[in-house]
């Protein structure tokens, strides 16, 4: 059973190792430690167990949230832990106030884009050359309707999402 809840400062390392295998220029795992202290920034984590395996994060201005990372370890994609994140962080975010929600994404990265438009995401924008490591662009996306965006049955922060495994 997958579980959910907000980061702390202890959860920094399992994190960063999360971001270690997902990203190609990962976050250092101090970077983690300052974004738990950060009094902005919001992470919500997936746990199997003790283990971090997933985990999304957001800064909030007043009531705009700009995503700043998303991941799930590969050997637990597919199975709705992304979709389970993202409930979460916006169920979350609609109870501090935020009713728009921001991100940047690489135009080849399929299962992130299907994730964002299945929650009402739409390309607004695109930064040229964005990613430093292949020079790809990003694209800038947007909610901007959070207040009516349905975080679909998902459970509070400390709750499980095991209804939104796939079959
Ligand atoms: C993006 C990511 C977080 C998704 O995590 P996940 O737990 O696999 O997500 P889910 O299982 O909830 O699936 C998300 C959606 O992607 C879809 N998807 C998966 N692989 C896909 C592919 N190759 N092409 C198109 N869509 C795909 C799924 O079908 C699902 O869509 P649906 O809910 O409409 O069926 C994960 O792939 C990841 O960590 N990627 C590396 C880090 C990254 O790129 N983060 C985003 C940076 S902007």
């Amino acid at each position: 059973m997958i579980m959910y809840r907000a980061m702390t400062r202890d959860d920094a390392a399992g994190v960063a190792d999360v971001e270690e295998a997902c990203f190609a220029i990962p976050w250092s795992r101090e970077s983690f430690w300052k974004e738990a202290d950060n009094p902005f920034a919001f992470y919500i984590l997936a746990f199997d167990g003790e283990k971090v395996v997933g985990f999304i994060g957001c800064w909030i201005t007043i009531d705009e949230a700009q995503i700043t990372n998303v991941a799930v370890l590969p050997s637990y994609r597919n199975r709705g832990i992304g979709r389970g994140l993202l409930e979460t962080m916006i169920r979350e975010v609609q109870k501090k106030g935020v009713t728009a929600m921001t991100l940047e994404v690489r135009p080849s990265n399929a299962p992130a884009l299907a994730l964002y438009e299945r929650f009402g995401f739409k390309t607004a924008g695109r930064r040229k050359k964005y990613y430093q490591d292949n020079g790809e662009d990003a694209l800038i996306m947007w909610n901007t309707k959070l207040a009516e965006t349905s975080p679909q049955g998902m459970g509070d922060v400390y709750g499980s999402n095991e209804n939104h495994s796939k079959e």
